[in-house]
């Protein structure tokens, strides 16, 4: 069933879990996600970036994810790093659940005029809006406390902003970054700042830039040619406890790309008569199914659908 982002987050937040949101741009991770959540019975946050709706087209994504919430899972629709209003508008008009606006780069007072105006328009229509405050870094590139404080959220300024906007869910800058590459040295996020915000800011709590990046995945893709080097996500420790601070929705795209990535690579070497997409994508598509399962585990969604 469609729902929106707020109905599963609160619950989330109130019972220390998190609901798993992971990133799609086409029916194999949409299905794949899909399987992950009807043997774990986890509700869970289907999202398309702005360069998703770029790739397949805004309709097409839509209709593949009303099909995927057509079923018993609670699942929501939603916007990822909405920055574009015009996409905004066409989200909050073609049926997705949830948007978010993230106009986390511009000035105080931008973030919150522009938030305040996609929170008007979603509420007319019941749909729940995520918004950011602060600017996603890795911790270690952040090498001077007046450097950190500058990025990483503060928490007064969270409590300011979440008041000022009326938002559904915050999404935080505690030393997360995007992508396959979040830090140099040693991982680890700013829990006690984590703590604070999470005092004063009573909503779910959004991280981004959570993948894990598994170890064995990225040997498998490296075995099969792919060139990863030093890529490095958060420890799944430091996921557990965000979330018993407050997280209660957990982006996962990077984790997607590299389970996908390399059961494509390791198909594409393994089966060299085949030229049957089909079968080239099943392996593909089993590992990101089980990614999606461990994520499930992870976050304690698994068993709340
Ligand atoms: O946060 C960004 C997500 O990983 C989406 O990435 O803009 O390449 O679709 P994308
Ligand atoms: P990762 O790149 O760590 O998977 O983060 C995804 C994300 O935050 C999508 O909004
Ligand atoms: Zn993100």
């Amino acid at each position: 069933m469609l729902v929106t982002a707020k109905t599963l987050l609160v619950p989330a937040r109130k019972k220390k879990y998190a609901i798993p949101a992971f990133n799609v741009n086409n029916l194999e991770f949409l299905k794949s996600v899909m399987a992950a959540a009807e043997a774990m019975k986890s509700p869970v946050i289907v999202q398309t970036s702005e360069g998703a709706v770029e790739y397949a087209g805004m309709d097409y994504l839509v209709a593949m994810i009303r099909v995927a919430a057509s079923g018993n899972i609670p699942v929501a629709m939603h916007l990822d790093h909405g920055k574009n209003l015009g996409i905004i508008r066409q989200a909050i008009r073609s049926g997705y659940s949830s948007v978010m606006i993230d106009a986390s780069a511009l000035p105080y007072r931008e973030n919150v005029a522009k938030t305040k105006k996609v929170v008007r328009w979603a509420h007319a229509k019941r749909i729940s809006v995520e918004a950011e405050i602060g600017a996603l870094a890795g911790i270690e590139d952040l090498v001077s406390v007046q450097e950190r404080d500058a990025k990483l959220t503060d928490p007064e300024e969270a409590l300011r902003f979440a008041h000022a906007t009326g938002c559904d869910s915050l999404a935080v800058a505690i030393g997360t970054a995007h992508g396959a590459f979040k830090f140099k040295g040693m991982t680890h996020l700013d829990i006690p700042r984590l703590q604070r915000i999470a005092a004063l800011v009573k909503l779910p709590i959004v991280l981004h830039g959570a993948s894990g990046v598994r170890e064995d995945l990225k040997q498998l893709a490296e075995r099969h040619g792919a060139k990863l080097g030093k890529a490095r996500g958060v420890l799944d420790g430091d996921i557990r406890k965000a979330i018993r601070q407050g997280v209660a929705k957990v982006n996962i795209d990077t984790d997607l790309r590299i389970a996908f990535t390399a059961g494509i690579r390791e198909a594409v070497d393994g089966l060299p008569t085949i030229i049957d997409p089909r079968k080239l994508l099943e392996r593909p598509n089993t590992l990101l199914t089980e990614v999606a399962k461990q994520k499930m585990k992870l976050f304690g969604s698994a068993g709340r659908a």
